[in-house]
């Protein structure tokens, strides 16, 4: 594996920067923003935020949420509040209660299609959103975000993006040379270029890339480690070390953000190391963890560091509804969340939970939204979350919006994604051909599993 990614990161030294024209006259900010490892508008770095990434991947399952708090529970941004994090969810082996209450915390959920396919079909990532959407609540202009399964995209799967206006892919990887700042692909891609996508033409007007920004070792010359980082640098020592070289590289210099990208099936022991690090480097008063879609608002309104704090983006008060209501939070403070109001939904798949009425059948690429047990209208049904409510306020059990103040009014104005089974918008990636077989690549690393014992396992959200 290291001897595969050695090789691509020193195809990618030659020269990505200048494989993209984009000329700063025509490429005007907000609109449009070249790729650049300085930050926006000419802001000098050391005004600048240095923003942290925290980003998991793959199905949400109560052992994995349980990892993510391990790692995020006891630290605090320099406002005070929680750090938050992005997820890319896929929904196979995922439980949708969980997705909400993720997402109720302050969190964002993105994209990560439904059964985890590289090179996707539309049906996977439009399938995807309207599957969460229907069962854990959240509004379409709240997901706006995509990582490619195994990081494998083509230009193919930006112009499904463009078509399901998705703001934003994380899906390219970055070394030294292409540490940018978030960029729009007006001009096509920047990063990744060792695989000819940068001549491919991936332009898609107005949609972010933010690149995630690898770990450069100590090896000559450096290798790339991009996902996982402790799972190819097991020194502990070593890891601590190239953690804190890496991030003080981009402190010290551009403040390009900088990115820790975990599965957590596979944090384990070392919650420890990034624990610490991550203790460390919110010492400052200019480090901020941000989900993709706090960097994204940054970028098209870019403040100083001093001024993050003031931004209504970075706050994190939460709804008070005042009594246990089925909207992901905890509204009686009675230490479990949506008490008594969950219904638990059984599949092949796993068992898993929801606010807003099981489906006779699992949700699929095919059929994202299946009809519910109980049908709308009849005695028990749950109602969706109306377009004119936000999901925390909104109680699918008596159909009721709760919030009565300006304060908590919203609307999801989000273009919907398109319908499944849309003429022409048959299969064309991959698939997961092999995933039955032993070995399965895991964005970006390969990883033998029985397939079969880890399902027994309860394993299978690694894939
Ligand atoms: C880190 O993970 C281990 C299990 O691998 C767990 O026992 C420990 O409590 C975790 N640490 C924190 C701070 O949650
Ligand atoms: C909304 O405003 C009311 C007063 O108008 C205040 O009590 C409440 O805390 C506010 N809620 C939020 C979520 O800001
Ligand atoms: C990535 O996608 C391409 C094109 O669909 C496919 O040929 C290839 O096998 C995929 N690779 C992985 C690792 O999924
Ligand atoms: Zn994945």
């Amino acid at each position: 594996m290291a001897a595969a990614v050695s090789a691509l990161f020193l195809a990618g030294l030659q020269g990505a920067d200048a494989q993209v024209p984009c000329d700063p006259a025509k490429c005007v900010h907000p609109a449009c923003v070249c790729p650049s490892i300085t930050p926006p508008k000419g802001m000098d770095p050391q005004k600048a935020p240095q923003f942290v990434t925290l980003t998991f991947d793959d199905a949400v399952q109560k052992t994995l949420v349980d990892v993510t708090s391990s790692l995020m529970a006891s630290h605090r941004n320099p406002n005070g509040c929680p750090i938050p994090s992005t997820w890319f969810v896929q929904t196979l082996y995922s439980d949708y209660a969980l997705v909400q209450q993720w997402y109720a915390a302050g969190n964002e959920v993105a994209d990560h299609t439904m059964t985890h396919v590289g090179s996707p079909p539309v049906d996977e990532v439009a399938g995807n959103r309207k599957a969460i959407n229907a069962f854990s609540g959240i509004p379409y202009s709240k997901m706006t975000g995509f990582r490619a399964p195994f990081l494998n995209y083509t230009k193919g799967t930006f112009d499904i993006l463009g078509q399901e206006k998705i703001e934003y892919d994380s899906s390219t990887t970055a070394d030294t040379t292409t540490a940018f700042w978030p960029y729009t692909l007006d001009n096509g891609l920047a990063n990744d270029c060792w695989n000819g996508i940068c001549q491919a033409g991936v332009v898609q007007p107005g949609m972010w890339e933010i690149p995630m920004h690898a770990i450069m070792d100590d090896s000559t010359p450096p290798i790339a480690h991009n996902m996982d980082v402790h799972l190819e640098i097991k020194d502990t020592a070593k890891l601590n070390q190239l953690l804190r070289d890496n991030f003080n590289e981009h402190y010290t210099k551009n403040r390009a953000p900088f990115g820790i990208y975990l599965h957590p099936v596979h944090v384990g022991t070392s919650n420890d190391t990034y624990n610490s690090f991550f203790t460390e480097i919110l010492k400052n008063q200019d480090v901020w963890f941000v989900t993709n879609q706090q960097l994204l608002q940054w970028m098209k309104n870019p403040v100083p560091a001093t001024e993050l704090a003031n931004q209504d983006y970075m706050k994190c008060t939460r709804p008070a509804v005042g009594k246990e209501i089925c909207n992901g939070l905890d509204d009686t403070k009675s230490g479990t969340i949506d008490t008594g109001v969950l219904e638990v939904c059984n599949f092949a798949a796993g068992p898993w939970s929801t606010c807003y009425g099981c489906p006779k059948t699992a949700p699929s690429p095919a059929d994202p939204v299946p009809e519910r047990v109980v049908v709308a209208g009849t005695p028990g049904a749950r109602t969706a979350v109306p377009v004119t409510c936000a999901m925390e306020w909104w109680d699918p059990v008596a159909a009721q919006c709760l919030c009565t103040s300006s304060n908590c009014t919203f609307t999801d104005t989000a273009i919907k994604p398109t319908a499944s089974g849309t003429p022409g918008a048959k299969p064309t990636g991959s698939g997961d051909k092999g995933s039955a077989a032993g070995t399965l690549r895991v964005d970006g690393a390969w990883v033998t599993l029985g397939l079969a014992a880890s399902i027994a396992a309860g394993l299978v959200q690694m894939l």
